[in-house]
């Protein structure tokens, strides 16, 4: 087999919660560790800086979201983990593509068309009202970022489906008038079992506002799973494990073997109680070592800039070379 190149880009906005563990952390950092693959991972803030103009927020959880990974055990010798911005080639890229991407092929994109019909139905007069270019021309951005690396797997949530496709339609449209210089992209769409469900039932995400955060303290974070929505079943009625959110929570932490024992503590009736903190248990034994690595490390930002630095410093070796290709095929030194 030949080697794999994997990439993903982390949009940097909020804190790290137990959503982004079980959906992209850890199994990213598994598929690092297999030596078949090439890695690259990234903080994407320049598409956090689509969503947000808040400057402290910004910084915050980028450090926030570059500590979580290394903490949790990423292997960055082995696996290429840098911040976007640190890669001027990738803007060099996005211009060049955005010069070969049809607008109309960027009027379809989901995010925006759904801004645009916000708009409508609110009876603005204006249907673009509040989409910046950043929002409009995301898709391209996001291009760059997996055709400069020649990654041929990209694992995504379903949401960001169709900006793979519009990667590969955007590369081949380079390639045929430039010849072929960039690799067409596959997506690799996490399995639904890798959602996670949030305080109330729903995905867990900072847009819906029902995280668990990954590293808060103990106290915290028992305080969080006790909030965890539940239905008004007495201790001692049998329950269903079905799309119950604490079981599914419980289930993404624990071993076949420990997921069959609480079911079956879910059919002798167990209370909610006595399941969400067996629940907490869980979760805080798990996290706990980790939990000491980031609480020391996050006091250490100038260790982790270090880490990014010698990251970006990897990354660039296959930018520039790219780029320099990229250059000559469209006429530009
Ligand atoms: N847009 C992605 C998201 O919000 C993040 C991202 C940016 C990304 N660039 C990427 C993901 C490149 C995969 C490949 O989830």
């Amino acid at each position: 087999m030949t080697k794999q190149t994997y990439l993903t880009g982390i949009t940097t906005t909020g804190t790290p919660h137990l959503g982004n563990y079980v959906g992209a952390i850890r199994p990213s950092i598994e598929a690092s560790r297999n030596p078949d693959n090439e890695s690259f991972y990234f903080l994407a803030d320049f598409h956090a800086l689509i969503k947000s103009q808040d400057t402290k927020n910004l910084k915050q959880s980028r450090m926030e979201i570059a500590t979580a990974w290394i903490a949790l055990g990423l292997d960055t010798d082995k696996a290429t983990f840098y911040r976007q911005s640190d890669i001027p080639e990738i803007t060099e890229l996005t211009w060049m593509l955005t010069c070969l991407t049809a607008k109309g092929l960027m009027n379809r994109a989901h995010a925006y068309k759904a801004l645009v019909q916000e708009n409508t139905d609110s009876g603005s007069a204006d249907a673009d009202k509040g989409i910046t270019m950043g929002l409009f021309s995301y898709p391209i951005l996001m291009a760059a970022d997996i055709l400069m690396f020649k990654a041929n797997k990209v694992p995504v949530g379903k949401d960001q489906i169709q900006h793979l496709e519009m990667a590969r339609d955007i590369a081949q449209r380079f390639n045929h008038h430039y010849g072929e210089l960039l690799v067409i992209p596959e997506v690799v769409v996490e399995e639904r079992a890798s959602v996670l469900a949030g305080l109330d039932g729903r995905k867990m995400s900072k847009s819906y506002n029902n995280t668990i955060p990954l590293f808060s303290t103990s106290k915290q974070l028992r305080k969080s799973i006790m909030k965890i929505k539940t239905n008004s079943k007495e201790p001692g009625e049998p329950k269903e494990t079905q799309d119950n959110t604490v079981f599914e929570i419980y289930r993404a932490f624990a071993t076949p073997e420990q997921t069959q024992a609480f079911s079956d503590a879910y059919a002798e009736g167990i209370g909610w109680g006595d399941a969400k903190q067996q629940l907490f248990e869980l979760v805080d034994s798990t996290l706990s070592e980790a939990r000491e690595k980031y609480n020391a490390l996050i006091e250490q930002p100038e260790v982790v800039e270090q880490i990014l630095k010698e990251g970006a410093e990897k990354a660039r070796v296959h930018s520039h070379a790219l780029m320099t290709e990229v250059r000559k095929a469209v006429g530009i030194r």
